[in-house]
């Protein structure tokens, strides 16, 4: 698919030996990009959050390998660069997965053949995945149509966290399905919840912003509210890691969306591409590793004063004890289809779909 929609969240260069990624920490405040030249930068780019989302980590990872590469096409370089990338965050599969498939395709060729077959492959990658979530927005599409045909009225869908086009580049994979559904003149407004503590909710604000799709921003906890009251046809959210039994890792809160949504008969979608499955898992409550991240994402807040310059409040004291887990585990039980390229299906029928 083209390059032509208007955020791009990562541009390798290859004749300048680098690769330009948005830094979305700052978002929606200011956009700044950032040049990657090193894995180690690449490395803190995907830790820090720089980049996020888990296609995108994973295409960043593969980016990055290939920056490696540039400096040294030894084998053992190879498995250098692609252990420290796959340390990098420990919840999505897709940073693994493209991580593995780099170390393969490299170790399969000559050395003197690594830089140029590194960056191929990362381009392949990187590709593949915005074909991807196109075919995933047309079968989330058919979901989007079928509600419009049944009701003749806008479709409500929440959605949490960021799965748009800056976390997966293209279109996205939750936000492919709403961004098909407004080019086809279907009316749609989303509900994003705000996604604390990195309140990702936001940058899927700003894309719908910048698309002209109608939204409204909503605090974690008002999702709930909103089903009892008729106000949200369907939830599709993303995922960071499903296992084959169809178990939807997404980040912290998702669960609490889809309890809600099967007390209220609320359709609950998750929205990702078969590179977000890990097919040696059966449990997804016991066996995926959640992050946990630093205290200070949930001391701190960042946002912007009257005078637009950015700032961080503290808003308690590090005398709490506190936890700070990015993600949670939705059971198949509460998912009522997997939006995926090659269709949607019911969780328990994703096994069949094992490559
Ligand atoms: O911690 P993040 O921002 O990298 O979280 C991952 C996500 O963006 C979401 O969980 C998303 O819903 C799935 S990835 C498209």
């Amino acid at each position: 698919m083209s390059r032509s929609l208007n955020v791009e969240p990562i541009t390798p260069r290859v004749t300048h030996g680098c690769v330009e990624i948005i830094d979305q920490r700052f978002l929606p405040y200011e956009y700044r990009c950032v040049t990657l030249r090193t894995v180690p930068q690449t490395a803190a780019a995907i830790a820090d959050m720089q980049v996020r989302g888990a296609p995108l980590i994973g295409i960043c990872a593969a980016y990055g390998i290939a920056l490696g590469m540039l400096e040294n096409q030894s084998t053992d370089q190879v498995h250098r660069v692609c252990d420290t990338l796959k340390q990098t965050r420990p919840t999505a599969v897709n940073l693994m997965w493209a991580v593995e498939r780099m170390r393969t395709v490299l170790l399969n060729v000559q050395e003197s053949a690594r830089i140029e077959t590194a960056w191929q492959e990362a381009i392949r990658i990187d590709e593949e995945n915005r074909v991807q979530n196109e075919k995933i927005g047309q079968f989330g599409l058919t979901l989007i149509a079928k509600q419009f045909e049944r009701t003749g009225r806008t479709v409500n869908i929440l959605t949490h966290c960021n799965a748009g086009r800056l976390a997966t580049p293209g279109w996205g994979t939750a936000l492919a399905p709403i961004y098909l559904a407004h080019q086809a003149a279907i009316p749609v407004h989303v509900f994003i919840d705000e996604t604390r503590p990195r309140n990702q909710g936001l940058l899927t604000a700003w894309e719908l912003n910048a698309a002209g799709i109608s939204h409204t921003v909503i605090v974690d906890n008002a999702g709930g509210l909103l089903m009892q009251q008729r106000r949200i046809d369907m939830a599709i959210v993303g995922a960071d890691r499903v296992t084959k039994t169809g178990d939807v890792c997404n980040k912290i809160g998702t669960y609490l969306k889809a309890l809600a949504a099967k007390d209220n008969h609320v359709p609950f979608y998750a929205a990702f591409p078969l590179s977000t499955v890990d097919w040696t898992l059966d449990d997804g409550i016991t066996q995926i590793p959640i992050e946990n991240r630093s205290l200070s994402e949930i001391q701190h807040i960042t946002g912007i004063d009257e005078t637009k310059t950015l700032q961080t409040l503290t808003l308690w004291e590090k005398h709490h004890p506190a936890e700070n887990p990015g993600f949670d585990v939705t059971p198949a039980r509460l998912v009522t289809g997997l939006i995926t390229e090659r269709g949607i299906c019911l969780p328990e029928q994703l096994i069949h779909w094992k490559p």
